[in-house]
């Protein structure tokens, strides 16, 4: 039995304010200071006290043991702007609805989609041109945001309409870390951005009663997520889903699925242009697979090292904070933590612990399945556990296959005295993303037939 002892506070804790300015001025560098030799320390944020773990089997313990951790306010507070749909819960009626959701997404119905994924991903590479794209960053939006309505609503949107829900998500994700971490008296004041927040979710939640609508009185046969929701019940009652939870439902998935994906994309495109070793490497095994022609789902299994370049690149730029909250009074690293505590953990801090991972700070494929055995939470890019992400093979074929369609065609560089920069919003991501295009000389042999107008090259 371990001797209980008073938690440590985080490094940079002020009189009376704590960490607060610290956690909202530079988040990034904050979380990865907490990084002390403490398993436990204590960030204190205005009248809000998070019990920060920094130790990897302490992390992994918090995702995977539901009988002591429940969501907490991180999860609360997205939950809070969808109308705190069932996914968004815990116990039975959160583990029923991922159950009925599944299917949706396991490796098979993955498969289904991939035509759609590739063919998105094709169009997004044969629309560009030789020499500057000014940001890349929105059409890698749009091709996860058509990609994701397509395979798991069947249903292609306009282009405005696409935009209006990423705005939207992307306000959401901004005001996350900040609702977490602040007052809800302090966020939820009727500011201007607060006011177009919620006309913006206004017009949200329109979009998407539309869409259930239609699908309610014309679609039958699909196999999607709408579907999913749709036939879904309530496990103790048996009931249906109320049209509030439908939509509650659909808006956490985009939610979940968009920001996550096109920002890790971003990062990726980012990283294979700053390391041209990489890119060659990975251009052979593209052209050796592809041979040519599009990809395939088949093909996309038969790439190890893009994969591994995905990896690596979740590694460097995962969200920067998870919580969960004590459902009773537990003991953790001998400090004695109340029931209904706030409990977190950083996935970048542990992604990059120098105790972890050898010059964790480098982009580096070649060392992912080749560090060694990690401790169980030194690497976790989808979670583990019952929160575990649902979307990952859904996310990681997206992702190849984005990254092999503009492998085939472009090298790809930064231009000349460009510096990105990490911004933060619900997880880094980089402040713009311009990029150099050459031309490769596979790309010639490559089909025009998927270029839209969606993914032109912007002037
Ligand atoms: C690169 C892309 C993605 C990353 C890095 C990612 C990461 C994660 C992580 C770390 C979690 C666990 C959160 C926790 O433990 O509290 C999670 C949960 C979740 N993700 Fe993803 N995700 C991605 C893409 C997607 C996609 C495409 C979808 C599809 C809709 C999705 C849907 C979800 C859902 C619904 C949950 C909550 C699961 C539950 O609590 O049962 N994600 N994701």
């Amino acid at each position: 039995m371990h001797d209980v002892v008073n938690c440590p506070s985080a490094p940079g804790g002020l009189p009376l304010i704590g960490h607060t300015l610290a956690v909202l001025g530079r988040p990034l560098s904050f979380f990865e200071s907490t990084r002390t030799d403490d398993p436990l320390v204590r960030v204190v944020i205005g009248r809000l006290q998070v019990y920060l773990a920094n130790d990897p089997d302490l992390v992994h313990r918090i995702q995977v043991d539901t009988d002591t951790f429940e969501r907490g306010r991180f999860f609360e507070v997205l939950a809070g702007h969808f109308d705190n749909p069932p996914i968004a819960s815990n116990g039975p009626a959160h583990r029923g609805q991922r159950r009925a959701l599944k299917p949706v997404f396991n490796r098979p119905s993955v498969r289904q989609y991939t035509d759609a994924i590739v063919e998105e991903a094709e169009a997004l590479a044969a629309g560009w041109r030789p020499g500057r794209l000014p940001d890349v960053r929105q059409q890698l939006s749009d091709v996860v945001a058509c990609t994701v309505l397509r395979c798991l609503f069947s249903t292609e949107l306009s282009t405005e309409d696409v935009h209006d829900i990423q705005r939207t998500i992307y306000q959401v994700a901004r005001r996350l870390l900040p609702g977490t971490l602040l007052p809800a008296a302090v966020t939820q004041v009727p500011t201007p951005g607060n006011r177009r927040l919620a006309e913006a979710m206004g017009r949200f939640r329109v979009l998407v009663e539309r869409l259930v609508r239609e699908r309610e009185e014309h679609g039958q046969g699909h196999h999607d997520a709408l579907s999913a929701l749709l036939h879904a019940r309530h496990g103790a009652t048996g009931r249906p889903l109320t049209p509030r939870e439908i939509r509650g439902e659909f808006l956490v998935l985009l939610f979940a699925a968009l920001e996550t994906t096109s920002t890790t994309l971003a990062w990726a495109l980012y990283e294979i242009a700053t390391h041209p070793r990489v890119a060659a490497r990975l251009a052979d095994e593209v052209d050796a697979v592809l041979r040519d022609g599009p990809a395939t789902y088949d093909g996309l299994q038969r790439m190890p090292y893009l994969r591994q370049v995905l990896h690596e690149t979740l590694r460097l730029h995962p969200p920067t904070l998870f919580t969960r909250r004590t459902r009773h009074a537990v003991t953790l690293a001998g400090v004695a933590v109340p029931a209904g505590a706030e409990v977190g953990y950083s996935p970048r801090a542990m992604h990059r612990h120098p105790g972890l991972h050898r010059d964790p700070a480098r982009f580096d494929p070649s060392r992912i399945g080749s560090e060694g055995a990690l401790p169980q939470g030194a690497f976790f890019p989808f979670g583990v556990g019952a929160h575990r992400c649902i979307g990952e093979h859904l996310a990681m074929t997206t992702m190849a296959a984005v990254v092999a369609a503009v492998v085939a065609r472009w090298t790809i560089r930064l231009p000349p005295r460009v510096r990105v920069r990490e911004t933060i919003s619900s997880m880094p991501h980089p402040d713009s993303l311009p990029l150099q295009l050459t031309t490769r000389p596979s790309a010639s042999r490559r089909s025009a037939r998927y270029a839209t107008a969606r993914y032109s090259h912007p002037a």
